[in-house]
Order: structure tokens, then sequence, then C-alpha cells
């Protein structure tokens, strides 16, 4: 397998980050989900026939989510952008190239997480979601979360992380700290979008942290019995 080990560097070089070799053996992949529980189809068969907010006059399709439902790790992202409005997929386009190089450098590649977006709709022209196109769309991500029933769930930018927080704190701050999403306190992490990190290089190490981190916390939270995960 040409995996991780070869993978990883070229990430960390294209940061700009020494590097960094793993102590721990690779985690093996998850099974990719073949057929999708009852919960999971008819929850994606409500999201398709979404009528809730304007943006289903705009949207090629909708943009459900991606990866096993037998997932630790939740990433959520802000909304799709064109090319996921036209494949269908969270995560395809330049910045989802970036979000795989980061998943595989945490030795996490794509197909062993769930990525899924805080909208399913794309906002015409990229512009930021309107709150009430989020108040439309977050219990469709709840119901994702209660099926999934992820160990960690990682934030990507600011949009998803001050919609799952209900906060208006800068991204900045909500870095570095072990957030709990919703009623059962989901460990949250939060780092920065990877279109933003295409724009900033220079935030690229403050998020290789980030993942580092992310890395940690399951390690962690692998450990500890599901009752006292909070
Ligand atoms: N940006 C996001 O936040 N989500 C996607 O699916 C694509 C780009």
């Amino acid at each position: 397998m040409r995996g991780d080990a070869a993978l990883r560097p070229q990430y960390l070089e294209a940061l700009g980050i020494d590097r960094w070799m793993a102590r721990r053996p690779v985690a093996a992949a998850a099974p990719q989900a073949g057929g999708a529980t009852g919960g999971w189809d008819v929850l994606a068969a409500e999201v398709r026939s979404c009528t809730l907010c304007g943006l289903h006059a705009t949207r090629t399709q909708t943009v459900f989510g991606v990866g096993t439902t037998r997932a630790e790790l939740l990433v959520v992202g802000e909304a799709p952008g064109a090319d996921e409005d036209r494949q269908g997929e969270p995560f395809v386009g330049r910045a989802g190239q970036l979000l795989n190089s980061m998943l595989r450098a945490m030795r996490a590649p794509r197909e062993t997480v769930y990525i899924a977006n805080v909208l399913k709709c794309r906002p015409p022209g990229n512009r930021d979601p309107a709150p009430e196109e989020v108040r439309c769309c977050l219990p469709y991500l709840q119901r994702q979360i209660d099926l999934l029933a992820p160990r960690l769930m990682l934030a990507v930018g600011r949009i998803a992380a001050q919609s799952l927080l209900a906060t208006d704190t800068p991204i900045g701050k909500l870095r570095g700290a072990l957030h709990g999403f919703g009623t059962h306190g989901t460990p949250l992490i939060v780092t920065y979008h990877p279109a933003y990190l295409l724009r900033s290089p220079g935030e690229k190490r403050k998020s290789w942290a980030d993942l580092r981190f992310v890395q940690r916390e399951l390690v962690r939270l692998r450990a500890m019995p599901p009752a006292t995960v909070a």
C-alpha cells in the first residue's frame, strides 16, 4: 500500500513543516458503508426532496455526505461549492484535495471518516449561508450525527464552527480547545477551512497543530468507555 508513509511527508512539506515520524502503527481502514441502514436511507431521501429554504430553487442537487457510516471522526464543512453541487459529494474541488491531504496526514484518510456540511445545498455564488438556511438545515446534520454517533467531530472553517457551537466567537479563539456539540456533548475540535489555507498558506502550520490534536483526542477517546465520553 502506498499509504500515509509516502503521502504524509508531501503534505507536511507543502505545509512547510518539519517531517514528523509516527510512533504508532497506522490504524486499519474502516470498511466503506455498503448498504445504508433504514435510518440513513430515510434521511437521505428527505434531504433529496427538501424545499425548506430557498436554496432548493438554485441547486443542481443536494449534497448529503460521504464516507463510512462506521466512522469515528465526522468532518463538518460549510456548504457545497460549485464542484460539489455538480457532483453531489462534499469536498471534491480544490479545497477537497487539500482536505484529503490533511486527512491522510493525520492517518484518517477520507474513506475512513464521514464528511458532511452544515448546508446540504449550494448558496449561489458561494456566499455565506444565511442564518435562516442554517436553521432549516442543521436538523439534518443533527440526525446524521445521531445515526453516526462519532467519537469526535472536526469543524472545518468559521461558518461550520460557529454554526455548530452557536457562537460568534472568532475561529482563532475556538481552535485549540475541546468543545462539546449538541445535547450529547459530542467532542468537537475546530480548525481552519482548507479553502482558507489555500489562500493563507502561512496558517497551515496551525492547522497541522489542530490535526495532531485530533489524533491525540481520538486515541484518548477510544480508551474511554462510551458513558464517560463527554
Ligand atoms: N467547502 C465546504 O465547506 N464544503 C464542501 O463540500 C466544499 C467546499
